[in-house]
């Protein structure tokens, strides 16, 4: 990795994935940039109308997540299934050197919100 480059770790499905990203990258630019075959992953590409891209990061991490969820990604995060108190989606949260090696797990279940 180049020194503009910080390290995503992604946990689906008892398999760990490891990526990489540009600060102000989104994970979901992440998982898309590195080729991440997470099926149906990020269906509405950020646009906060599908529910799809729903993570869960550690509490650390989630607890200095610079921006905290605006009502469109509350109503959304309602809609996602195994709902979790550190959930977040993943085309809300943005990369950067303070979240370098994070470790994100996707829940093995995705719901459209869009049906
Ligand atoms: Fe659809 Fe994030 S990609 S809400």
């Amino acid at each position: 990795a180049g020194k503009n480059e910080f390290k995503v770790k992604f946990i689906r499905e008892g398999k760990t994935y490891d990526a990489y990203g540009k600060a102000g990258d989104t994970l979901l630019d992440v998982i898309i940039n590195n080729d991440l075959d997470f099926d149906g992953f990020g269906a509405c590409e950020g646009t906060l109308a599908c529910s799809t891209c729903h993570v869960i990061v550690p509490q650390a991490e989630f607890d200095r997540l610079p921006n905290k969820p605006c009502d469109e990604e509350l109503d959304m995060l309602d809609l996602a299934y195994d709902l979790t108190k550190t959930s977040r989606l993943g085309c809300q949260i943005e990369i950067s050197a303070d979240l370098d090696g994070i470790e994100v797990t996707i829940p093995a279940t995705r719901h459209d919100a869009r049906g």
